[in-house]
């Protein structure tokens, strides 16, 4: 099927607006992205006809909603391609995925002066929760550099692993610069030393195929709301052999098999890992969001993508006096970060959005990468499936404009 970018922007409804008096230009995208009918329809079908706690009742609605619960967490597993269902836990988000794999790993398996290798352009949520377990355990955070064009260095990479290594947690596309780390490479050396490895993908699932039989990861994490579902859903994938030797993370209720107050034991995963009532509605949105995704297909998703991409950065380049990070290579998707010289990321973001477009500015909690790239921040926008070549024209006008105004 020909990818129609306006047969899909009639799909989401929040695009068909001015703002500030100006038809919004949605840019974004590596924050939230907004949501098709699909999802939205799904939603307020579920909750007018089909509510009802999951796992817990024996009456119809209830059944209903684990059902579609449970078709959800089949969705999952087909889209990254896991081996099992149970192998999907569902989540709050990246966020929670991470400290959940954190500290219950720590839990079992880290011990005083062991090691843990992270990298320099993570985002904080794969940074403090590693560096909280290192504090608390007394061991030590070691750190993958990046390179001057913006890339993992790969062969600093290979000289951090001792025999006290015990995790590797990377980005597979990183928020801030859109580079698209080769981590089957990072994951192949890490096994080389028996270690496991988490990727962090919330990046990257929205914009191409990810399958974790042929990644090979032994986690794996992302959030609904940058895959055009609702807030506080999100994945943790583990292999079966890693969670089941991990503790639960939370207690309560659903995770449990059998509660004396001497002695409590526990399911099986995945409900193992989801203490209480989950969101279960946000899962049906992440189902409804997959099933939007591949119908369009994210090969396609992908190649198109990644055109308003090249296009960006050839016009953004022809500006004299802007330093974008990161040039038009094929290993770099849908974010593009930059600063106009002299200008602060804040106030050109704002003339900006005087314009109806919506970009980040700051440092997009990749603290450390600005440190190491000694800015205070960039502009970042950041394209999703339902941009267009014309809202790229508009946003380079508008990029003119701030400098302009600004310099
Ligand atoms: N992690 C999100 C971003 O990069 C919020 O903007």
């Amino acid at each position: 099927m020909a990818f129609d970018v306006e047969k899909i922007r009639q799909d989401f409804p929040i695009l068909h607006q001015t703002i500030n008096n100006h038809p919004l230009v949605y840019l974004d995208n590596a924050a939230t992205t907004q949501k098709p009918i699909q999802v939205i329809e799904a939603v307020a079908g579920f909750y007018k006809k089909k509510n009802a706690n999951i796992h817990r009742g024996v009456h119809y609605l209830s059944n209903l909603s684990t059902d579609l619960y449970e078709q959800a967490r089949r969705s999952v597993q087909h889209f990254i391609n896991a081996r099992h269902d149970y192998e999907i836990i569902f989540t709050r988000g990246t966020t929670e995925s991470i400290n959940l794999v954190a500290f219950t790993f720590a839990e079992a398996f880290i011990s005083q002066g062991d090691e843990i290798i992270i990298t320099e352009m993570d985002h904080h949520a794969n940074i403090v929760p590693w560096q909280q377990i290192a504090l608390s355990k007394g061991a030590k955070l070691k750190i993958v550099p990046i390179t001057d064009d913006y890339q993992l260095d790969f062969d600093t990479y290979t000289r951090l692993f001792t025999e006290k290594t015990k995790i590797v947690a990377l980005p597979h596309i990183s928020n801030s610069l859109g580079t698209i780390n080769p981590i089957k490479k990072f994951i192949d050396f890490a096994h080389k030393h028996d270690v496991p490895v988490l990727i962090d993908a919330a990046q990257s699932v929205q914009h191409e195929k990810i399958d974790v039989q042929d990644l090979d990861c032994e986690f794996l994490a992302f959030s609904g709301h940058k895959i055009y579902a609702e807030t506080g859903i999100g994945v943790l994938y583990g292999k079966e052999e890693w969670l089941d030797k991990l503790p639960p993370y939370q207690f309560g209720g659903d995770m449990i098999e059998n509660v004396t107050f001497e002695k409590t034991t526990f399911q099986k995963l995945p409900l193992k890992f989801e203490a209480g009532t989950t969101n279960y509605v946000g899962a049906i949105s992440l189902k409804a969001a997959i099933d939007y995704l591949t119908g369009i297909g994210l090969e396609e998703i992908e190649k198109y993508e990644k055109s308003l991409l090249n296009y960006a950065i050839d016009q953004i380049s022809q500006i004299d006096g802007i330093t974008v990070y990161a040039t038009r290579e094929d290993n770099k998707t849908s974010v593009l970060s930059f600063n106009i010289h002299g200008a602060h990321n804040y106030d050109v973001g704002m003339i900006l959005d005087q314009m109806g477009i919506a970009v980040r500015t700051g440092k997009h909690c990749t603290h450390p990468l600005m440190q190491r790239l000694k800015i205070p921040g960039t502009v970042r926008a950041s394209f999703a499936l339902y941009n267009t070549t014309d809202e790229i024209d508009r946003f380079i006008k508008a990029v003119k404009k701030a400098k302009q105004m600004l310099i």
